[in-house]
């Protein structure tokens, strides 16, 4: 059954992923499909606390699909944690005559949506975009595939100059709290160890293996190293390598914001279409407080309490193939 939303709100916070533009295109297309107005919101919720809001149409998300950022911008807002900043923020949205909102971000933009929802009733969704694939609920999240790519691009890179030299590189990649760009870049950049928040190997074990790299003539090694990684990140497990033994010529790489921008891949445009749509679809079928997820290929609504504090599983079968593959 359809309800009565006409004005539908955009806005893109938290980190920037690419694909987010991709995300804000969609929904938009999408309003004017079912003939709904849409409005971009700026900064995130900076943006709505301070109603810089603007009008969005078909054309003012033409050419935007392939760019990397947001058109929208984004911010991590400290005031929409209080009470008082949700609530001027609903004093604009009110204002506008916005009566529903599609928040695109990873779980702290979730959260805050949640809870503006929560305090002001008013229909809400949220879209994944964040490049860890950190949020339960979803396969994918707007942003992962294209950082992934990215690093495995830098990987490949360092691997040719880690060669040439017979170094031992740590090329740490982000991810926060979330192993799946590292498992996922280790495993296509033929890393021969990858250390992870959700499950690593012990500095000892590392060790050990370098050793017997070494014995089995491996001249060069590059270790992928989770942000989250819970035995130290990548510039202190190559002093603890160095400490240990003059044996290795060690370089560190931290590879950070760069995996953050670019052109999205066409699987991110993808998913994010799919999401954006999927988003609008949701809100006009009364799907609120939800999470629009992507499971087996197929659009899904998922509430608050199921994605935020779960952990987005690494499937078991990554870790055994990254294992087999390290020797
Ligand atoms: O959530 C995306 C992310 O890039 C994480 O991988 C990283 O830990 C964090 O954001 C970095 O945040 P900032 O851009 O605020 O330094």
């Amino acid at each position: 059954m359809e309800n009565k939303i006409s004005k539908i709100g955009v806005l893109t916070s938290g980190g920037d992923a690419p694909g987010m533009n991709a995300a804000i295109r969609a929904v938009v297309r999408a309003c004017v499909y079912y003939k709904k107005s849409c409005v971009g919101i700026m900064r995130g919720y900076e943006g709505m606390i301070e109603g810089d809001i603007m009008k969005l149409d078909a054309r003012s998300v033409g050419n935007i699909i392939q760019r990397g950022g947001t058109i929208l911008k984004s911010a991590r807002s400290k005031e929409f944690r209080t009470p008082e900043g949700r609530q001027q923020a609903f004093e604009h949205v009110k204002k506008q005559g916005i009566d529903a909102l599609i928040a695109i971000g990873g779980d702290g933009t979730f959260t805050g949506l949640h809870k503006f929802f929560e305090e002001h009733n008013i229909p809400c969704l949220c879209i994944p975009g964040t490049i860890d694939n950190d949020l339960a609920g979803t396969d994918y999240t707007i942003g992962y595939d294209t950082a992934t790519n990215t690093a495995v691009e830098a990987i490949d890179r360092i691997r040719d100059t880690a060669l040439s030299h017979n170094r031992l590189f740590f090329v740490e990649v982000m991810g926060r709290h979330c192993g799946y760009i590292a498992i996922n870049s280790g495993i296509a950049g033929g890393a021969a160890a990858v250390i992870l928040p959700e499950e690593s190997i012990s500095f000892d074990e590392l060790y050990a293996m370098l050793g017997e790299g070494g014995k089995t003539n491996k001249k060069s090694n590059l270790i992928v190293v989770a942000e989250g990684s819970k035995i130290g990140d990548a510039h202190s497990l190559a002093k603890q390598v160095a400490e240990r033994s003059d044996y290795f010529d060690i370089k560190v790489t931290v590879l950070g914001h760069l995996q953050r921008g670019g052109s999205p891949t066409y699987f991110d445009r993808v998913l994010a279409s799919h999401m954006g749509v999927g988003a609008v679809e949701g809100l006009i079928k009364g799907e609120f407080d939800c999470m629009v997820g992507i499971r087996n290929k197929k659009i899904v609504f998922n509430k608050y309490d199921d994605v935020i504090n779960r952990h987005h599983d690494i499937d078991s079968e990554s870790f055994r193939i990254a294992k087999i593959l390290s020797i």
